[in-house]
Formats: C-alpha cells, sequence, structure tokens
C-alpha cells in the first residue's frame, strides 16, 4: 500500500476508480472495506471538515479510529518529537491521517511510518484528497473536468488546496487555467513549472469572469503570512460578490474548499452557482473511496 502525499500520487485510472466508488456509496452502498483496520487520524493542526469526515469514512467502512485533533492534547506539548509520535501511531495503527502546520511533515511521516500516510494538510504545501473532492464536484457538475476553463481566485500562493488542484489538473485537460490573484499572492513558480496546461495570471476578475466555467475561491491564509501588517493590507482585496457573480455563465459554478471569512459574499449562496457546500458533502463518500482504494 502506498503515501498519499501529493495529488500527483493519484493516477488517472484510481480517480475514475475512487469516484465510480463515491458514487456507489453516495446512493447507500455499504462496504466493511475497513473492518478490523484502526485509522490514526493526527491532527496537529485545526481542522473542522477534514477531520469530521475523514472520521465518518472509517467509521463508515467499519474501521476503527485513534488520534488527536489538536497539537495541545498530545505529548508534542510536553517537548516530544515529531518523529516518535509517528512511531507510536504507526505501531498502533494501519493507515496515518495527518495534519500538520509545516510543509513536508507528512512526506517525513512516510519516511518513518510503515504504515501508509494520507496527508490531510501540510503547511502551505498540498492536501491531496482535497482535491479529489474539487475535482469530483466537477464531474457531478459538467461530466468531465476537460475541455473546461478554471479560474483559480485569492491567495495561490498559501493555499495549499490550490497547489494539490494545480497538480491533479496535470492528470486532465483543461482547457486554460486563469489564476487571479493580487501580485503578492501569485501561485508558486515550482508548482507551475511542473504543470502540462495553459495558464494565464491576472489581477482582474472582472476580465476573465464571463469565460469561467469553474471559479475556484480560497481564503487568504492569515495563518501564513510571517508579516500580519500584508494580511491586514490584503484582506479584503478579493471578494466574489453578486457584482461578479451576475458576470458568469449561466452554468458556471463556484467552489471552495472552505472554511469561507469573507471572500465570497453571503448573498452568493442563494445563486445557482454556489455549490460549495454540495462540494464540502462529498468529503465523505470521496475518502470512503480512497480508503477502499487503498486497503483493496
Ligand atoms: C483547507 C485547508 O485546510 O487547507 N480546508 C479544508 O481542508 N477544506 C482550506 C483552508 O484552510 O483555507
Amino acid at each position: 500500500m502506498k503515501d498519499i502525499i501529493s495529488s500527483l500520487d493519484f493516477s488517472r485510472n484510481e480517480l475514475d476508480e475512487i469516484f465510480s466508488l463515491a458514487d456507489k456509496y453516495s446512493k447507500g452502498e455499504k462496504s466493511e472495506a475497513l473492518k478490523d483496520k484502526t485509522v490514526a487520524l493526527a491532527f496537529f493542526e485545526p481542522s473542522t471538515r477534514t477531520y469530521l469526515s475523514f472520521s465518518k469514512a472509517v467509521r463508515n467502512l467499519k474501521g476503527d479510529i485513534i488520534g488527536f485533533s489538536a497539537e495541545e492534547s498530545t505529548s508534542v506539548a510536553k517537548g516530544e518529537n515529531l518523529a516518535d509520535t509517528i512511531r507510536m501511531l504507526d505501531n498502533y495503527a494501519d493507515f496515518i491521517v495527518m495534519r500538520h502546520k509545516f510543509d513536508g511533515a507528512a512526506k517525513f511521516a512516510s519516511e518513518i511510518a510503515e504504515k501508509p500516510v494520507i496527508n490531510a494538510g501540510d503547511g502551505k504545501h498540498e492536501h491531496p484528497t482535497q482535491s479529489v473532492i474539487d475535482i469530483y464536484t466537477v464531474y457531478k457538475h459538467f461530466g468531465t473536468p476537460d475541455g473546461l476553463i478554471y479560474g483559480l481566485m485569492g491567495d495561490l500562493k498559501y493555499a495549499r488546496t490550490v497547489n494539490s488542484l494545480l497538480r491533479i489538473l496535470t492528470l486532465f485537460k483543461p482547457k486554460l487555467v486563469y489564476l487571479i490573484s493580487p501580485p503578492e499572492l501569485r501561485a508558486r513558480r515550482e508548482i507551475l513549472e511542473g504543470l502540462n496546461y495553459s495558464i494565464k495570471e491576472t489581477n482582474n476578475p472582472f476580465e476573465v469572469i464571463n469565460e469561467i466555467d469553474v471559479l475556484y475561491v480560497t481564503r487568504i491564509q492569515k495563518e501564513r503570512f510571517l508579516d500580519e501588517m500584508e494580511y491586514e493590507r490584503i484582506k479584503e482585496s478579493y471578494i466574489v460578490d453578486l457584482k461578479l457573480v451576475n458576470e458568469m455563465k449561466k452554468d458556471a459554478i463556484i467552489l471552495h474548499p472552505l472554511p469561507r471569512v469573507n471572500e465570497i459574499d453571503r448573498r452568493v449562496d442563494k445563486t445557482p452557482h454556489a455549490k460549495y457546500f454540495e462540494q464540502a458533502s462529498y468529503g465523505v463518500p470521496i475518502r470512503m473511496g480512497i480508503f477502499t482504494a487503498l486497503a483493496g
């Protein structure tokens, strides 16, 4: 069994398998894919949806859960180092799902642990299972992620979901991806260098909004800014409001990994474009699909 550290750890065939499993699980199909298996949920950083949907997915598949959702509740707070914590989890569990504030933490864990490690978000690096949910939502609405125009908007520098989404899109054929952000929050060059499709960067969403099929909005990642003043200056700069949404194509959709702060005006929620809560609902069936594929 393998580790899932980056969205590039999935192949297109595996994604097809996960999507068809998620379809079945959404329709109520039952499975005991994790029977007699224990999953460690090691969340060193805050989470709502990811933690809850991973734990619900494990329980639905009849697996056992151990773990924690706050670093303060672990012996790390007493000075235990990460490597020792990982070794212990590796003894107790069959899978380790880990979220950590440091880039590369999941990779580090996978080098120590014998059991598969699933990255549930490492710093500003990646959040691969979220990108599977994102692409699945696109599938649900357009039948395929291919041939569409995407617009990724907001904090493209620090949002790990953006990195995973940009990378997973290399397995598909997007027509074009617009990267919409203030100059200070442009996507990372090392991510862009590995892409195999056309991208265009802009700082004006109004210039491109009428072409976009999938608008993917991210929160400005306050906790990753080294300079609080810079955060304060930028935080209100990219807001999806009704004025922008009114320019969208009729069947275009808006996605967001959540949590939202104020980058999407709440009035947008009532428009037919808003699909972010539906997207969040796929967290459980997609993670069930991922476990089933890994365990099988
Ligand atoms: C994201 C994350 O943790 O990276 N949340 C999530 O898992 N859905 C996005 C964010 O925190 O902005």
